[in-house]
């Protein structure tokens, strides 16, 4: 099973002007077939951590390995794409294609043959009809927008799931279908993290908690 060491990890912002050290020396251990949340106020770190972890921003301090590489050695772009699902809201969906199209890409890459119906069936299992599946990613809400993103996430057969706030936008219904289909992420083995502030998200019984507080992680 995977391991994720991240090991005395800081960060800093800086405007030119003004240095905000965001983390401070976060060392933690996230290992493959468990589902972790990360909670803390507002402005604590979090999405500064996970973006990290999913390389999408360069390490300044410290390190994060997986099974004993360094990201640092592998590359960001490299790491990122081979070994991290990335659900954050924003990011990483093809906007001028349809949501269908979205999921077939990644299961394209994944190596899945028989793409169109995988794909749906994964759409449907977040909760997105064959309809709107067929409808281009630009064209959907926030919401469905972000469950076509956990979709894509299930489709790529990657060792890291790491999520921002993946059920902010969804009513309480859906948020515990979806983290019962992180969970399913985690039980076929992979890392799974998700930020969030959601009290159902972080006290849901598989979930391990970890806090930051004063830029570290607890
Ligand atoms: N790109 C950035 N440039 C400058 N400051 C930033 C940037 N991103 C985040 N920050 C600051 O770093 C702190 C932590 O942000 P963030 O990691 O987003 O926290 P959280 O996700 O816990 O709300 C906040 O004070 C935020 O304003
Ligand atoms: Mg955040």
């Amino acid at each position: 099973m995977s391991k994720l060491i991240v090991k005395n990890l800081k960060h800093i912002y800086s405007d030119g002007q003004n240095e905000v050290e965001v983390l401070r020396g976060v060392d933690a251990t996230f290992e493959g077939g468990k589902m972790y949340a990360i909670v803390g106020e507002s402005g604590s770190g979090k999405t500064t951590l996970i973006s990290l972890i999913a390389a999408l921003d360069k390490i300044q301090n410290g390190d994060i390995k997986l099974d004993g590489k360094s990201i640092r050695d592998i590359g960001e772009t490299e790491f990122r794409l081979k070994f991290v699902s990335i659900v954050f809201q924003a990011f990483n969906l093809i906007r001028y294609m349809t949501a269908r199209e979205n999921v077939e890409v990644e299961l394209d890459l994944a190596g899945h043959a028989a793409g169109r119906e995988r794909a749906y069936e994964l759409l449907k299992q977040v909760g997105i009809s064959q309809t709107k599946a067929d409808r281009l990613v630009q064209k959907l809400s926030g919401g469905e927008q972000q469950r076509v993103a956990i979709a894509r996430a299930m489709a790529g057969d990657k060792p890291i799931v790491v999520a921002d706030e993946p059920t902010g936008n969804l009513d309480e219904n859906t948020e515990a279908k979806i983290l019962a289909l992180f969970k399913a992420m985690a039980d076929d083995g992979k890392i799974v993290i998700i930020v969030t502030h959601s009290q159902k998200v972080a006290r849901h019984a598989h979930a391990i908690v970890r806090r930051m507080r004063d830029g570290k992680l607890t």
